[in-house]
């Protein structure tokens, strides 16, 4: 009797003190933000054709899920009488929950955009001293995922504030995906796997390859650069807590060997994959890359092991992936303005992975090569993998275990 009164204790002991619902991200989410595109250009419409989009040309099937409003979905002042925040209705003359409703239609899933500060980036109401309002307020709408911004946090405690938010969204009892977007300023990857899904690691992403952009008073990163800052933080993602390196920039202008690199280093990082483009026009190749079902495998795949770079060698980088069931992912990425040329000899190489204890060992197995781009078997790890890789492309490859 003692024991059963003890594990009540417990078991309601734990309930109280959890802030984070169970499971809502055992692999990397994957949707769509209006941000990239569109920043706070957004309406019911745009929305809706995103939706019918999202099923009509196969992104839903591919594992797209959420559609996530970013900045701008609200008036300028929240709700004189009861302190709510107000969707705007000129943008949504329908009112949020009927869009929320019209996603969920499609078999898809709703996220809104707030912040942890007094404003939003773009100067919307903020969520900071209406925590558990706003909570009530999007358990209400009936949303699956929250953005919850940075700016205007001035003297706030990173930690405190998306606690805070945390326990308000767990306290509404409505399941929501909380996505912290404090820009990897206060390493939210020592902390937040207790709040929420996944963290930015870093700040904004633009459609560029190398390096950073001046945007007159702050910079934005170039992908690769979001690379060499995410990568090192492998040992923080795993199931229900994924390093972020923020949206996908596929199909906003870069070359399509860029995108396929983006894409490529995205799913080997095992990171979420926020669509950022305009998919209701994107164009046969854009689609072809955000679709590419064994390439999003490898992002998805149920270990949930962020890969790392393996080896650098002229501009040439060498990336693995250790995935379910003894496979494994190999990205050769081409840093460089010039073709290079590849020849890797699986049976020279101990790819050692002490964070999952996973090995590939080379000499001892031998596994069939398939090429998750071009969809050729490429022979299989007994002989020396030899090819060229065009500037800034990747040649991506899953090892599959005989
Ligand atoms: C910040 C975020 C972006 C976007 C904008 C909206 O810059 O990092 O992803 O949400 O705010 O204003």
């Amino acid at each position: 009797m003692k024991k059963l009164t003890l594990s009540i204790l417990l078991i309601v002991g734990i309930k109280t003190f959890a802030q984070k619902f169970e499971n809502l991200a055992p692999t990397p989410p994957m949707g769509w933000n209006s941000w990239n595109t569109f920043q706070t250009n957004i309406s019911e419409d745009l929305v809706k054709g995103v939706a019918d989009n999202m099923v009509s040309s196969g992104m839903k099937d591919a594992g797209y899920t959420y559609i996530v409003l970013d900045d701008g979905w609200m008036t300028m002042q929240r709700d004189e009488k009861t302190g709510d925040l107000v969707p705007d209705p000129k943008k949504f003359p329908h009112g949020m929950k009927a869009l929320v409703d019209y996603v969920h239609s499609k078999g898809l899933k709703f996220g809104l955009y707030n912040c942890a500060g007094t404003k939003t980036c773009a100067g919307y109401p903020g969520t900071r001293g209406y925590e558990y309002q706003d909570a009530r307020f999007y358990a209400s709408l009936n949303i699956d995922y929250l953005k919850f911004d940075w700016c205007y946090s001035d003297s706030l405690n990173a930690q405190e504030a998306y606690g805070t938010m945390s326990k308000a969204l767990y306290t509404a009892k409505k399941p929501i995906v909380f996505s912290l977007c404090e820009w990897g300023s206060h390493q939210p990857w020592l902390w937040a796997a207790k709040d929420g899904e996944l963290w930015r690691t870093t700040g904004d992403i633009s459609s560029c390859y190398e390096g950073q952009k001046d945007m007159g008073g702050w910079k934005a990163n170039c992908f690769m650069y979001i690379v060499d800052l995410n990568e090192p933080l492998r040992k923080y993602a795993g199931p229900n807590c994924w390093n972020d390196p923020d949206m996908l920039e596929v199909g906003n202008g870069m070359s399509e060997a860029e995108d396929r690199t983006h894409f490529s280093l995205w799913c080997m990082m095992a990171s979420p994959l926020i669509a950022g483009n305009d998919i209701r026009k994107m164009s046969a190749a854009t689609k072809a890359t955000l679709t590419n079902k064994d390439v999003i495998a490898v992002d998805q795949d149920a270990l949930g092991v962020q890969g790392w770079r393996y080896a650098t060698k002229d501009s040439l980088e060498t990336w693995f992936k250790p995935l379910s069931n003894g496979d494994w992912a190999v990205c050769f990425v081409n840093r460089s303005a010039q073709s290079q040329k590849i020849n890797f000899d699986w049976k020279n190489e101990n790819v050692n992975d002490d964070l999952s204890s996973k090995q590939l060992n080379g000499a001892t197995t031998t596994y069939k090569i398939k090429d998750v781009w071009t969809k050729k078997d490429a022979s299989t790890t007994a002989k020396a993998f030899s090819a060229t890789v065009a500037p800034h492309d990747v040649i991506m490859l899953r090892l599959i275990k005989q």
